[in-house]
């Protein structure tokens, strides 16, 4: 014990000693930084504020009665996925997917229908994080969320889901056509959201197709010709509220050949609506579309 005691006092000695001989500025820095607040931390009541504001690119805005400012788009009561939801019927007890779910709103809004499952996969660091601040916020307790890829989850995960929502993804992919393929394994009940070419919608000229990278690929799936147009994001991933795919190079589909390669395989019930031609960033459509016929 006084052999523990003594080795403590040299210790304390000799961390003292080095204080007495450290440069002064060092001196002037640990006293400033003493004086103000360690970077990392909050002051203050915790609030929900400071959760939001812990992280940075935010695009959504969280329901009113939480109280925060996030970023501008409401889609915690998104029509889409209100239309969505009618169309599959009740949610509760069934098994969800949601690919890409951002900053969770509409996480928020399937959860409300009581699923026992919903799976929310996201690639994005940052959209991961925000996700799970909103978890927190919104008291959501049945969504679980992962970072990762979703492609790679739908090519080598065995579950299957009574319902995949892939709002905002088809277009931001590198290979739009295998998503398709891949969640038509996964599911007989599908909710797509995406932008879409189309010459009658979006002609030859129109300023929305300056984006495109080269000439139009056509390639050969399953027995059926598709058209694919490759686009650039040109930077715009630098900023952190980026919420596009994972690879700068992805491709966009035709209106036509998406509704047509649904059906080939095996969506018989294909159902549209919210078709935007004009839509500022190119022409849109919500899809519903489901197997009716397919075995269990
Ligand atoms: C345009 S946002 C759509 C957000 C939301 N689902 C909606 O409809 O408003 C696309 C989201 O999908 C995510 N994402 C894109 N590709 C992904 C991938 N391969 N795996 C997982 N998440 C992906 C993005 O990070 C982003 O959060």
């Amino acid at each position: 014990m006084k052999k523990k005691i003594a080795n403590w006092l040299r210790n304390m000695a000799s961390a003292f000693e080095r204080n007495e001989h450290a440069p002064t500025d060092q001196l002037d820095a640990e006293k400033k930084s003493a004086a103000n607040l360690l970077d990392e931390y909050v002051s203050g009541m915790p609030h929900a504020q400071h959760a939001i504001d812990a992280l940075a690119g935010w695009n959504t805005a969280l329901p009113p009665n939480i109280g925060v400012v996030a970023g501008n788009v409401a889609l915690y009561n998104d029509p889409r996925i209100l239309w969505g939801i009618e169309q599959m019927g009740s949610l509760e007890g069934k098994r969800v997917l949601e690919l890409g779910p951002l900053e969770a709103s509409h996480t928020y809004m399937l959860e409300q229908r009581k699923p026992a499952v919903l799976h929310a996969i996201e690639a994005n660091r940052l959209s991961f994080l925000r996700c799970l601040v909103v978890k927190e916020l919104l008291g959501l307790h049945i969504a679980k969320f992962f970072l990762g890829d979703f492609m790679t989850w739908l090519e080598e995960r065995p579950e299957t889901y009574d319902f995949i929502v892939a709002s905002g993804v088809l277009y931001h992919m590198e290979d739009p056509v295998s998503l398709l393929e891949v969640m038509a394994k996964r599911t007989k009940s599908v909710l797509i959201w995406t932008h879409y070419v189309s010459d009658a919608a979006m002609p030859k000229g129109d300023p929305r197709r300056e984006v495109f990278v080269g000439e139009p690929e056509i390639i050969e799936r399953n027995g059926m010709k598709l058209r694919q147009y490759r686009r650039s994001y040109w930077g715009a991933w630098k900023d952190k509220s980026f919420c596009g795919g994972m690879h700068d190079l992805h491709r966009w589909l035709e209106k036509d050949d998406i509704i047509a390669y649904l059906k080939h395989l095996g969506f018989d019930d294909v159902r549209i609506t919210m078709d935007e031609p004009n839509h500022q960033n190119g022409p849109s459509f919500l899809v519903f579309a489901r197997q009716t016929t397919a075995t269990a």
